[in-house]
């Protein structure tokens, strides 16, 4: 179902362009395309309505985000609260009005230190599971696009996503450094952010499902 274009989007995002990255020409190699310091570029996709990005950008000062994000409507939500709390961080943070399916039209091979994966849609039926983010053809363009000390991290709250993810890292002999069925009660939930979806769920006592995976080939 398409989502009707919200009043006034186009005067919102156009107050917020500056925290707009433009498509480059050739594909991001180095944070100084858009920032003017360079740091390791870390990528959020499906960034929703940005808290995760605003924070883990305010929370690592050195490091340059970007959040992507294929819907308007709720990419302005984003862009305006990066805006209010833009005194919380460097100037250290932009955002892709764009989709995961284009990414190596946006970043170089090896250009990406940090990629995080949080609540992407699950596409739960069958005919629908090459749609997934995680589906090995997404995850084959997240282990070129990353640095080779580069991490995917991914969260979510749907165990078949979650376990399909699994086997799809097993498909492709690669080992996840860490997995846990329940992050909040896990050594992992040290430092973790939580997203807009993860608050809402945590609030309704439903267990968080985290990984994270080397783009170094780790065998299983
Ligand atoms: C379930 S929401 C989670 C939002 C946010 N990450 C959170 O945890 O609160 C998934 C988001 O991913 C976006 N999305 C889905 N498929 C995408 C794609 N192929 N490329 C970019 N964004 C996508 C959706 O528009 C939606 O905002």
């Amino acid at each position: 179902m398409r989502m009707r274009r919200k009043k006034n989007i186009d005067a919102r995002l156009a107050a917020c362009a500056h925290l707009l990255a433009d498509k480059p020409e050739e594909p991001i190699s180095t944070s100084q395309v858009d920032f003017d310091f360079e740091g390791d570029i870390c990528l959020e996709i499906g960034c929703g309505k940005g808290g995760f990005a605003v924070r883990c950008a305010a929370e690592n000062p050195t490091m340059c985000f970007y959040a992507m994000e294929r819907v308007p409507n709720v990419m302005v939500n984003a862009l305006e609260r990066a805006e209010r709390e833009k005194d919380t961080r460097p100037d250290n943070l932009r955002f892709i009005i764009g989709r995961a399916e284009d990414l190596a039209e946006w970043f170089a091979p090896g250009s990406l230190s940090v990629l995080y994966l949080n609540f992407s849609d699950p596409w739960p039926k069958a005919r629908n599971a090459k749609r997934r983010l995680t589906a090995r053809k997404f995850l084959l363009t997240y282990f070129k696009l990353l640095s080779e000390d580069g991490t995917l991290y991914f969260k979510t709250d749907n165990v078949d996503l979650f376990n399909f993810t699994l086997d799809e890292l097993k498909a492709l002999d690669r080992a996840p450094s860490y997995v846990t069925y329940d992050l909040h009660h896990s050594p992992f939930a040290a430092g973790n952010i939580m997203t807009e979806y993860e608050s809402n769920f945590v609030n309704r006592g439903i267990a968080i499902c985290a990984l994270a995976v080397s783009a170094r080939q780790i065998h299983f």
